[in-house]
Parts: structure tokens; C-alpha cells; sequence
């Protein structure tokens, strides 16, 4: 990982109650799949590339080698997240313990790099997220970190004031880079909010007769580049997740083909190949599987998927919640249905019914609930 050799033991601890990182993330950490220039990731991270080249003279020093395993100061408190924000829960993030997480941004690399003095860079790497299981989520995936600052001649002589300036200019560079990989295509901003910028924005395009967020990004909270040395300046940062562009410009239909080594995907992409269209080489069909349980206070949905990931693997395609009641005695009871599908070939009944039965003892054994 970034250079250095990464031994199982130093990232999963089972029964540590500091880490709650399973076999199924430490399995992933290395693989890089955004480094490959034959992979859609690679592809699509290198057409963002000669974007900023192509506009910037090479300005922006790229970063994609950085190691995932980051400090929670790194993670949130130098890109000012709240102490109590839900991001920093172990719900939410994978903690190897308490000071140190897989980053669930590319932002956590901000503060070090305007630090070293860097003053236009991009920064793109695997990052990684507890959540909910469908085929546009899945626990890792890829951001691109962008980041320029300015300085007071760039902006006094346009007569406006450092915000609005840093904001006009990043919505020009953002939606240039969107026409570069869509086209012609509509967009619109909607105002959002993020700790480490103000204001803060997502660019929205209209694709297949909807509107899809691109990215999120912002103008630098000024607290952030006073504590890199820079009083004076006004920056704008923005983060894009890969996968969710890569799925639309390739028509890939669900997330975990990106993990695919099979060679009915992997052939389909070449180097400079952007937009190329995925012909799917099988569409098997999905097998359904119920599974009720009362639940106690404890009981999140984001555990929940983990313990089916870590059973079935890559072969769960969806988790959802189909049934939610109280009863008289203020017991809840969650009904969810799991879809099984491989994206590679046919799963017998047999194999899903062996499934399901793991599944169900572990659920009870690991999540304090009761089966029904
Ligand atoms: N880090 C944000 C995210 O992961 C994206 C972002 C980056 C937003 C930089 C603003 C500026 O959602």
C-alpha cells in the first residue's frame, strides 16, 4: 500500500473493540484499481487528467499512491468535521483503532499537501465507507480530490471579492470538466454543505432523463488555509466519486464489476478508451431470501450488511429493509430481503440455501437479535 507492505495483523483485529475492519476490507487495500490504465477507473482518472493538463499547463501536481491508512486528524479534524458528526462513527467509518481509519475521503490528504506548499494538486485513491448494500454502494470505492489556491493578485484585479472569485472560478474549471466527459450535456448547481468548505456546492447533470450529482465542492474554509501558513489566499477543493461516473459513462450496471477479474469484463476497456460501452455478458438472475429478526437498540443496518458481506461476498447484490413494525410490547421486528446474484455465472439452489443458513446463524451470533 503506497509503497509499503501492509501485514494483515497491523489492519484487522477481530475482537479488538477499537477496529471493526473485516477480512472482505483488508482484501481490497493495495489493489488500485484507479492505477490501471486498461480499467475503467484508470481510464476514467486519466481523461480528468488531460482535462486539467490540457487547461492548466500541467499545474497540478497528481497524487495517486497515497496511503489509505490516514490518522482521524487527518480524516476529520484538519478538514474541520465535528466532533459529533455521524461520518466519525464506527457505523460509519472503518477504524483500525481510535486514531487511526481507513479514510473515508480523499479529502484527509488536503491539509498535509497545502502544508508541504503544494498550491494546485489532484489526489485520487481508494477510499472506504460502512454502509448499506446496493448496486451503486459498495464499502470501497474511488475519489478524485481536487484542489487550487489563488492569490490576492489573481483576484483583486477582476475587481470582485476572494470568495466570489474562487467560487466563479471553480464552477468554470468544474463544468468544463463535465463537458469534457459528458458532452454537451445540462447542468445545474444546487447549494450543499460540507465542514471544510463555504460556500459549498454539487454539480448536477441531466443524463438519461435524470439528474445525477457529480460531485461535491466548495469554496476552502478560510480556517483551513490559515493553519497551512496561507492568511492571504483563497482556495476552491472539489471530491468526485469514480465509480458513479464510471458507471454511467460505460454503462456499467452494478458497482462490484469493477472488482471483476473475469475476463469478459476486463477485456471490454483499453487505455484511452473513454465511453466505451459495456456489453453485459450474462444477466443471471437474482435469488430472493427473506430474513426477519427483532431487533435491539444496538441493531444498524450498516452491521447488518457487513455480517452478509462477510458470508456472501461479492455474490449479495442488495440488502433492503421490506417490513418494519412494533408491536404492543414496543419490540421492532425488521424484515429485509436479500438478493443474491453473481454477476459471472448461475448460482445453484442448493449453494444459496447453504448461503442463507450461514447468513442466519451469523446475523444472530454477531448482531444481538432474534430470529423469527
Ligand atoms: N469529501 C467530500 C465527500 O466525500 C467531497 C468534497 C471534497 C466536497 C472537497 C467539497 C470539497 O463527499
Amino acid at each position: 500500500v503506497g509503497g509499503v507492505k501492509i501485514a494483515k495483523e497491523d489492519v484487522v483485529r477481530e475482537g479488538d473493540p477499537t477496529n471493526n475492519v473485516p477480512d472482505t476490507i483488508f482484501s481490497k487495500l493495495g489493489q488500485q484499481l484507479h492505477r490501471r490504465d486498461n480499467h475503467p477507473l484508470g481510464i476514467l482518472k486519466n481523461a480528468i487528467f488531460d482535462y486539467f493538463d490540457g487547461n492548466y499547463s500541467g499545474k497540478f501536481t497528481k497524487f495517486d499512491d497515497l496511503s489509505p491508512i490516514v490518522s482521524v486528524k487527518e480524516n476529520f479534524d484538519d478538514v474541520l468535521v465535528p466532533a459529533d458528526h455521524v461520518s466519525r462513527s464506527y457505523n460509519d467509518t472503518y477504524y483500525i483503532d481510535a486514531h487511526t481509519v481507513l479514510r473515508c475521503h480523499t479529502s484527509a490528504h488536503q491539509a498535509n499537501l497545502l502544508q508541504k506548499g503544494h498550491n494546485h494538486f489532484l489526489v485520487t485513491g481508494d477510499v472506504y465507507r460502512r454502509d448499506s448494500i446496493d448496486s451503486t454502494h459498495y464499502p470501497v470505492f474511488h475519489q478524485m480530490e481536487g484542489v487550487r489556491v489563488f492569490s490576492p493578485d489573481e483576484w483583486l484585479a477582476s475587481g470582485m471579492d476572494a470568495t466570489s472569485y474562487a467560487a466563479m472560478d471553480l464552477k468554470k474549471a468544474l463544468e468544463g470538466l463535465a463537458r469534457h466527459l459528458f458532452g454537451a450535456v445540462e447542468m445545474r448547481w444546487v447549494d450543499t454543505y460540507f465542514p471544510f468548505t463555504n460556500p459549498s456546492f454539487e454539480l448536477e447533470i441531466y443524463f438519461q432523463e435524470k439528474w445525477m450529482e457529480v460531485l461535491g465542492c466548495g469554496v476552502t474554509e478560510q480556517e483551513i488555509l490559515k493553519r497551512s501558513g496561507r492568511m492571504d489566499n483563497v482556495a476552491w477543493a472539489f471530491g468526485l466519486g469514480l465509480e458513479r461516473l464510471a458507471m454511467v459513462l460505460f454503462d456499467i450496471p452494478d458497482i462490484r464489476l469493477f472488482w471483476s477479474t473475469d475476463e469478459r469484463f476486463t477485456s471490454q476497456f483499453s487505455e484511452g478508451q473513454l465511453g466505451v460501452k459495456f456489453k453485459p455478458f450474462s444477466k443471471f438472475p437474482p435469488c430472493y431470501k427473506d430474513i426477519s429478526f427483532w431487533i435491539s437498540d444496538i441493531f444498524t443496518e450498516n452491521n447488518l450488511c457487513e455480517v452478509v458481506r462477510g458470508i456472501a461476498g461479492d455474490l449479495v447484490e442488495e440488502v433492503q429493509l421490506i417490513d418494519n413494525f412494533t408491536n404492543k410490547k414496543g419490540m421492532t421486528s425488521h424484515c429485509y430481503r436479500i438478493a443474491y446474484r453473481s454477476t459471472e455465472r448461475s448460482l445453484t439452489d442448493e449453494e444459496i440455501n447453504h448461503l442463507q443458513w450461514s447468513v442466519r446463524e451469523a446475523v444472530q451470533n454477531k448482531l444481538n437479535v432474534v430470529l423469527r
